[in-house]
């Protein structure tokens, strides 16, 4: 089901201090159906608050909600046809998986046999069907939040949120369960929004994701269109492992200078900028390149060689170059490098917009 929200936004209000958090600022976004959405950003930018008022557990303070055709502004949760699955699983721990997961077919009346086989589809689904029987507590968390999820979707949801589901698994986990996220939800095309502050995760599963700073929407699209054209040096420094290496410099009769290097020809006036590249952005070539890095030491990773280098230009401790492992480099310190120009991307520097 496609989500429209038209202008939402979420003030608190502090009655004691008298003060105000704009948790989420005219947010305006069409989400399509039936995909898989990342809604990303840093801790506090308002990804709760946005699944909360999905939801129906807050109210928005303006702005409206719509689900398909209907505007659900003002709907209690239970009549959205949602399913939520938060960070700490909140099961209960005295019913077994299997009651777990019916629990919400009781509450709407459906009748045990019935409640009984669709509770086993769904556990099936999300492959614990054989842990039917057990309590909770003799669960790991990987197959917890997997009972989280079936119970969420044993009502069959048209809209399917997803609140950090992976932050307590331990690392291989995390991985694993993504994945089964993933699997999920293209078995079932319910339209999912997936809530979390790594890139990583949204950029590996996501169909589209929406980055966030603050309560407003930096971004969004197809996570590959967003690394390769950030709009802005918050997103170009968001997305990426290892991330963007940024560059204090200057453009001046159309060349991008960095520390009076000039790196190529730009069509822009003449403006203070941050210059981010790309760490595969980096051609080594110490005969005629055009920017000079020190080098601090290099880290083999097999097909590839990160090189670890200082600038002093550099917005970052160190910058960081990725480059094939073949590639001889020389004794010195001072490393040359050519740029590939759709790897480097140039900010103006006081409102840190990309310049096009
Ligand atoms: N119930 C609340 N009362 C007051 N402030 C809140 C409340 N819930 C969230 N906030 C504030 O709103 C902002 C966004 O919070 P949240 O949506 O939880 O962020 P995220 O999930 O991205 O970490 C934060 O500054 C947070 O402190
Ligand atoms: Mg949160």
């Amino acid at each position: 089901m496609k989500i429209v929200l038209e202008h939402l936004t979420k003030v608190f209000e502090n009655k004691k201090t008298k003060s105000q958090v704009i948790a989420v600022n005219d947010l305006d976004v069409e989400i399509p159906s039936g995909k898989l959405i990342g809604l990303l950003g840093p801790s506090g930018c308002g990804k709760s608050t946005t699944l909360f008022m999905l939801s129906g557990l807050e109210n928005p303070t303006s702005g409206r909600i719509i689900f398909g055709e209907d505007d659900v502004t003002k709907l209690v949760p239970e009549k959205r046809g949602i399913g939520l699955v938060f960070q700490n699983y909140a099961l209960y721990p005295h019913m077994t998986v299997e009651k777990n997961i019916m629990f919400p077919l009781e509450n709407m009346k459906v009748p045990k046999d019935e409640a009984k086989k669709r509770a086993y589809d769904t556990a099936k689904l999300v492959q614990i069907e054989n842990l039917l029987q057990r309590k909770p507590s003799e669960l790991s968390g990987g197959q917890q939040q997997r009972v989280a999820i079936a119970r969420a979707l044993v009502k069959m949801p048209s809209v399917l949120l997803l609140d950090e589901p992976l932050s307590n698994l331990d690392a291989r986990l995390r991985l694993q369960t993504r994945e089964e996220i993933k699997r999920i939800q293209q078995e079932t095309g319910i339209t999912t929004i997936f809530v979390t502050h790594d890139q990583e995760e949204a950029m590996s599963i996501c169909d589209t994701i929406l980055v966030m700073k603050l309560g407003v929407v930096q971004q969004m699209g197809h996570p590959q269109a967003i690394y390769d054209d950030p709009d802005n040096l918050f997103v170009a420094n968001f997305l990426g492992t290892p991330p963007i290496n940024i560059f204090e410099g200057e453009v001046k009769g159309g060349k991008l200078i960095v520390n009076g290097e000039e790196l190529m020809k730009v069509p822009y006036e003449d403006q203070e900028v941050y210059v981010g590249i790309r760490p595969e952005g980096f051609i080594y070539n110490q005969e005629g390149g055009v920017l000079t890095l020190m080098k601090d030491h290099i880290e083999v990773m097999g097909r590839d060689k990160s090189i670890v280098a200082t600038h002093e230009k550099s917005t970052k401790p160190t910058v960081r170059c990725i480059i094939d492992s073949g590639v001889q480099l020389s004794d010195k310190y001072s490393l040359k490098f050519d740029l590939r120009p759709e790897k480097v991307f140039v900010f103006n520097k006081e409102s840190e917009m990309r310049l096009r």
